[in-house]
């Protein structure tokens, strides 16, 4: 070909990558790999490995250690071993060791880049100039963070030992979003590579050597599913942080319920990507690629679901088709290929099971003509046009090179069809109108919007899902918080277990013959008060057996009753945070006139000193929440693109609150202030030993503006009312301040929807201490971050 014929053709002759140096690497080891445990390579301890293959040729890579609960246990005890040092040094002292692992990162950056090729599959492009720089900016940010600790977070300490299970999709870059946070706060680390990818964790234990990071502080345990098990079921973990699947994040909630692990999940997506008729189509068609052709679509926010608007949809396909045509497929290693493998045989089937299954429900199927090589797994760039929004393919995570398309007339159908997934983890929306975008990511569930880009990431701006998608953040001051604890709560004592209701025997207090006023409250639910569905009332005792009324007995209707109420309490929602604020203020001015009656009922349940305390310190913590209404403001971020991130507060939607027994009117206020001043609804469950304080409150919430279904109260046994609660789809989150065995409880019956789950870990807290009982640490659990990135400049 002469050079004339060769510009015309602007054919890619093979420009390939030489992986001398990573087979050397290999040869080093012998091809087997040990695990890296208390700062030494240690042998299995049942003796057992497993093959590592390279995906773009079936080849063997090497021999990985298959990890047993025994070698999971021996990490555990290292890194237990490790944290009190770890924890003593200073913060200038990790933030060395974390600059250090970054400046190796980028020392070792192209043995990096191409031992994860090869074991990934992912062209080398993406892991070159995108997976490996990413990792060393997420340790740069975090040896940061590491140094600043102590002024930023000075009131928080260290989970403990952490155990982090990862992905094969990212395998380094979901390390380092795991290990450097954690690091940086002070804790000491588990990590279990997916069986898939072990081989850039274990060169990164290499380089943890290098820089002589203390013995036991991180420890890589390679295996399988079971490995995994095995870390999220031993009793001296403190935290479990997964990305994976949805599935296995069940498990893991599941697991470790009863336990008091904290847990943070990043789980699957199927993540809209919107091209309104405004927008700039050639760009957006170059984002699709980047949506969902990166990493061949292996990528939990893939932008997997493309919304187009109708007036466009035929003229965007042709453009995509187009495009899609010139995608190179080929062995990853050359350095001029787009798609790479799939990471092995297992996921190539799925994706092929899920598109036959697609076509079958109607959906027509296009692929360029492109060759795949012979040997490897392959699956090539695929259009999936004519999807119903109820197909398999527009619903379940493919994760695979596999675009399905759906059009849309209005931005508010776009909305409907992009939210009409349990997923909540990322979305793209394309429109030159700066209002259009920002007013439809506004709206979108989901943790992650790139307005006019797709699949930016970085350090310094939390990334995370709502819903299905998971709970907790990584990146930023929020994924900080997922390994840092309140120092007073991790030692607070725990909360003796709460005893059956009072039973009747002791005196009455009525004189015989003159019968008490009948003291009987209602169900709070649509700002009304509503009858139990049951008919049945609980009889409410004070302290000596006395009766002091009746309270009604709620049940599952009830409960559901009452989300419904909650779920069409929008204008609270939508109300601005000044509104919210000043809805607030009135609550407390109410309360406070009416302070000396509640005072008189309530110490009939917890006695005088307690009752005038609770009321009084209960207007000031209304007073609190309202000043925080309009001031728990999000931030923004500089990443270092040409892009701005707002991450932005925002409520989590429904959330059902157990609340203490021990304290009925500030427990109460103490939970449902905050929720409800981020903008949440609340379905209360009121104190089982004084639910009759339902009655002051709902007088206080219809005298003080507070719209219907904002805040509804159902009385009854918690337990009982906290299984429905916690097993309702449309509830987002469930708070819950009980004892040990509701705490459990709460967990375990909130795996059906995965909603999030904040608790008193059955420890006593003291209400009666402002710096414990309200603030910031509250106020997080009552809202989400969603990041939303905006580009500017040319
Ligand atoms: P997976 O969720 O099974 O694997 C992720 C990690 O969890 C691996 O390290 C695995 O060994 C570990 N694991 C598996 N079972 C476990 C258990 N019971 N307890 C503790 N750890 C356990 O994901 P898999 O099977 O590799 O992929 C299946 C599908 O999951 C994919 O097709 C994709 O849809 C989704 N996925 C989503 C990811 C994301 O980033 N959100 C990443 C990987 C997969």
């Amino acid at each position: 070909m002469s050079i004339a014929e060769k510009f015309a053709a602007m054919e890619y002759g093979p420009a390939p990558e030489d992986p001398k140096e990573a087979v050397a690497w290999l040869e080093r080891h012998g091809r087997r790999f040990s695990h890296f445990i208390n700062g030494e390579w240690e042998k299995p301890a049942a003796g057992a490995y497993f093959d590592s293959h390279d995906p773009s040729n079936g080849e063997k890579l090497a021999a990985i250690a298959q990890g047993s609960a025994a070698d999971v246990d021996a990490a555990v005890k290292a890194a237990r071993t490790a944290s009190p040092k770890w924890q003593a040094l200073t913060p200038h002292a990790r933030a060395r060791y974390l600059y250090a692992i970054a400046r190796q990162i980028q020392k070792h950056s192209r043995l990096f880049s191409v031992i994860e090729t090869m074991d990934n599959g992912k062209p080398i492009r993406e892991s070159r100039d995108i997976d490996i720089p990413l990792v060393a900016r997420h340790f740069y940010h975090h040896a940061g963070w590491a140094q600043l600790l102590e002024q930023e977070f000075p009131e928080y300490v260290a989970c403990g030992v952490v155990g982090q299970i990862i992905p094969w999709n990212f395998p380094l870059l979901m390390l380092a979003w795991k290990i450097a946070p954690a690091l940086a706060t002070g804790n000491t680390v588990v990590l279990k590579p997916a069986e898939f990818t072990s081989l850039t964790a274990l060169l990164f234990a290499e380089v943890c050597q290098e820089v002589g990071l203390p013995a036991g502080v991180v420890n890589i345990v390679t295996g399988d599913g079971s490995t995994g098990e095995a870390l999220v079921r031993h009793p001296d973990v403190d935290k479990i942080a997964f990305t994976g699947s949805t599935e296995v994040g069940r498990a893991i909630r599941s697991a470790t319920a009863a336990s008091h692990k904290r847990l943070s999940l990043e789980l699957g997506g199927k993540s809209p990507f919107i091209i309104f008729e405004d927008a700039d189509l050639d760009s957006a068609v170059e984002g699709l690629v980047d949506g969902i052709w990166f990493n061949q679509g292996q990528v939990c926010c893939a932008g997997s679901r493309l919304l187009v608007q109708e007036s466009i949809a035929e003229n965007l396909m042709a453009k995509v088709r187009e495009r899609m045509s010139s995608l190179r497929i080929g062995p990853p290693l050359d350095k001029a290929i787009d798609i790479g493998a799939i990471v092995a045989r297992v996921q190539l089937d799925r994706i092929r099971r899920l598109v036959d299954q697609g076509v079958a429900d109607g959906a027509t199927c296009w692929q360029p003509q492109v060759v795949l090589p012979s040997r490897g797994f392959y699956y090539p760039p695929t259009l999936l046009s004519n999807v119903h929004p109820t197909s398999i393919v527009a619903q379940q995570e493919i994760f695979g090179p596999v675009l399905a398309t759906m059009t849309f007339r209005t931005p508010r159908e776009a909305v409907e069809l992009a939210n009409n997934t349990v997923y909540g983890l990322a979305a793209c929306v394309w429109s030159e109108s700066i209002n259009v975008a920002l007013h439809t990511a506004a709206q979108l569930k989901a943790g992650v919007v790139w307005v006019n880009c797709t699949n930016l990431f970085d350090a310094s701006c939390g990334f995370g899902g709502y819903r299905e998608s998971g709970y907790g953040r990584e990146g930023g001051r929020e994924g900080l918080l997922e390994y840092l604890e309140p120092a007073w709560f991790k030692n607070a004592p725990a909360l003796p277990a709460s005893k059956a209701p009072a039973t009747p025997g002791a005196e009455q207090r009525a004189e015989p013959g003159v019968p008490a006023i009948d003291r009987t409250v209602k169900l709070y639910i649509g700002g009304k008060q509503a009858r139990p569905d049951s008919g049945y009332s609980m009889e409410v005792r004070g302290p000596s057996g006395e009766l002091l009324g009746e309270a009604p007995l709620g049940n599952r209707k009830d409960i559901r009753n009452a989300v419904e109420a909650a779920r069409k309490a929008e204008s609270w929602a939508k109300a601005t945070a000044h509104n919210r604020a000043q809805v607030l203020y009135y609550s407390a001015e109410n309360l406070s006139q009416r302070r000396d009656e509640i005072v008189r009922r309530l110490a009939t349940a917890v006695g005088e000193k307690q009752a005038a305390a609770e009321v009084d310190l209960g207007i000031e913590r209304i007073f609190s929440y309202a000043a925080w209404a309009d001031k728990f403001d999000g931030a923004v971020h500089n990443p270092p693109f040409r892009n701005v991130a707002i991450a932005m507060h925002e409520a989590i939607g429904t959330v059902g609150i157990v609340c203490p027994a021990e304290v009925p009117l500030l427990g109460f206020l103490s939970l449902a202030m905050p929720v409800l001043a981020a903008g949440n609804a609340v379905i209360a469950i009121p104190s089982e030993t004084y639910p009759l304080i339902t009655g002051d409150l709902y007088q206080l919430f219809d005298t003080s503006d507070v719209p219907g279904g904002a805040i509804n109260i159902v009385t009854g046994y918690a337990s009982q009312l906290l299984k429905t609660l916690a097993e309702h789809d449309d509830v987002d989150a469930i708070w819950c301040f009980g004892d040990e065995s509701q705490a459990a409880a709460a967990k375990s019956a909130s795996i059906g929807n995965l909603k999030q789950v904040f608790t008193n870990e059955g420890r006593a807290i003291d209400w009666f201490n402002p710096k414990v009982a309200e603030g910031r640490w509250f106020l997080e659990h009552a809202t989400q971050v969603k990041n939303i990135w905006v580009p500017y400049g040319e």
